[in-house]
């Protein structure tokens, strides 16, 4: 198949499936490196993850972001993201004024049978529903190894100046992402970008391991004790989809979809 017609049919997949965006307002990185460390945790980047301090570079099940803030345009804060985690469907941050109220704009990384693919979605924090929706994001680069996704990615023209840092997991089915499960948190202070506090090692929160057959309604406010500056606040619950195998079908509408966005990188 011809490159131009790979790309059409992309397109008319693109163009009949309702519950898939479009991605002009991805930008990919022509590196495809990608090297996500502790280095400079609680140092030059706030740091997230599930264990509590775990190794992103390791082999083990390590949920992980970072955020590090750049340049203060007048448009906004520039937020650089190191994502790391397992997942057979996907790895999401989310940014959001308050985690039980409004709504997050999630940054997600996801494979499709081991195809990296970026989507931005919006969460409904009242009823965990997620939408489509188009934010600017860029310079994405992602790998898939197996169970492990790693994705980095720039967000620009950040205006808010307190936001909390969501990080979850879900599912990917066909083209349906499930419902965002937050595993941990923390609070990044963008007056002050240079100097946030990475998560608090707090070994008595919930271990992420409970799983509840239910889905992830609205149990947020579990335990919102928030120490000035990062927060280490287990939410939500987990789903027992999380490690289970990709659906096959569809897989296949999914990966030319994939290789469009590969193609338009
Ligand atoms: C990426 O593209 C820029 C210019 O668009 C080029 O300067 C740079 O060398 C490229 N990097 C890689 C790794 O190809
Ligand atoms: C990854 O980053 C670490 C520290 O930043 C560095 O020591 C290591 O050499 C890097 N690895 C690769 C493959 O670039
Ligand atoms: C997570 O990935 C590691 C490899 O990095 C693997 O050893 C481990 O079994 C995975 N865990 C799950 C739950 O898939
Ligand atoms: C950021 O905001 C500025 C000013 O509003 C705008 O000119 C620029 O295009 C925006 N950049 C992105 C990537 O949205
Ligand atoms: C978040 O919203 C809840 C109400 O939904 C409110 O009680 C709480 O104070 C808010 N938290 C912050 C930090 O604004
Ligand atoms: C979020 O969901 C609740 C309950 O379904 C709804 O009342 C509210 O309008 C939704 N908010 C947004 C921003 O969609
Ligand atoms: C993928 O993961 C396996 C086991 O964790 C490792 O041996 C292998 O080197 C990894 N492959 C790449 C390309 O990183
Ligand atoms: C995936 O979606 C299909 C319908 O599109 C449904 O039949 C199937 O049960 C779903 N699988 C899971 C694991 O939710
Ligand atoms: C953010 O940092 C600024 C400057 O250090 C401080 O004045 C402000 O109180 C901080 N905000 C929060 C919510 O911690
Ligand atoms: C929240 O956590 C604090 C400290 O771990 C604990 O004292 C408090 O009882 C918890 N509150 C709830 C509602 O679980
Ligand atoms: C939060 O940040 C402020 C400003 O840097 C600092 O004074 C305060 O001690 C920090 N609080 C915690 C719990 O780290
Ligand atoms: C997943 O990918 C592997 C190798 O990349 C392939 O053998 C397998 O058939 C694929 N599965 C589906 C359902 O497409």
């Amino acid at each position: 198949m011809s490159r131009g017609l790979i790309l059409l049919v992309a397109a008319l997949v693109v163009y009949v499936s309702p519950d898939v965006q479009g991605t002009a307002h991805l930008s990919f990185s022509n590196n495809t490196e990608v090297n996500i460390t502790r280095d400079g945790c609680g140092d030059t980047k706030l740091c997230v993850a599930t264990p509590d301090g775990c190794d992103p570079a390791g082999n083990t099940n390590c949920l992980f972001t970072s955020v590090t803030t750049s340049s203060q345009a007048p448009s906004g804060t520039e937020l650089s993201v190191e994502l790391r985690g397992n997942s057979t469907g996907y790895i999401a941050l989310g940014l959001t004024l308050n985690a039980t109220e409004g709504t997050t704009m999630l940054f997600i990384c996801a494979q499709n049978n081991g195809s990296f693919l970026f989507r931005t979605r919006q969460n409904n924090n009242t009823d965990n529903e997620l939408t489509p929706t188009e934010r600017i994001v860029r310079e994405i680069r992602g790998v898939v190894n197996g169970s492990v996704i790693k994705c980095e990615f720039d967000i620009p023209n950040v205006t808010d100046t307190t936001l909390s840092v969501l990080l979850g997991v879900g599912s990917l089915n066909g083209s349906v992402f499930g419902a965002f499960d937050n595993r941990n948190s923390g609070l990044l202070n963008l007056t002050q970008p240079v100097s946030n506090v990475p998560t608090t090692a707090a070994p008595t929160t919930a271990a992420p391991t409970t799983a509840a057959p239910t889905t992830a309604a609205p149990t947020t406010a579990a335990n919102t004790t928030m120490a000035a500056n990062t927060t280490a606040t287990t939410m939500g619950t987990t789903t027992p989809n999380d490690s289970g195998a990709v659906q096959p079908h569809a897989v296949l509408l999914l990966s030319v979809l994939a290789l469009c966005v590969m193609l338009r990188a």
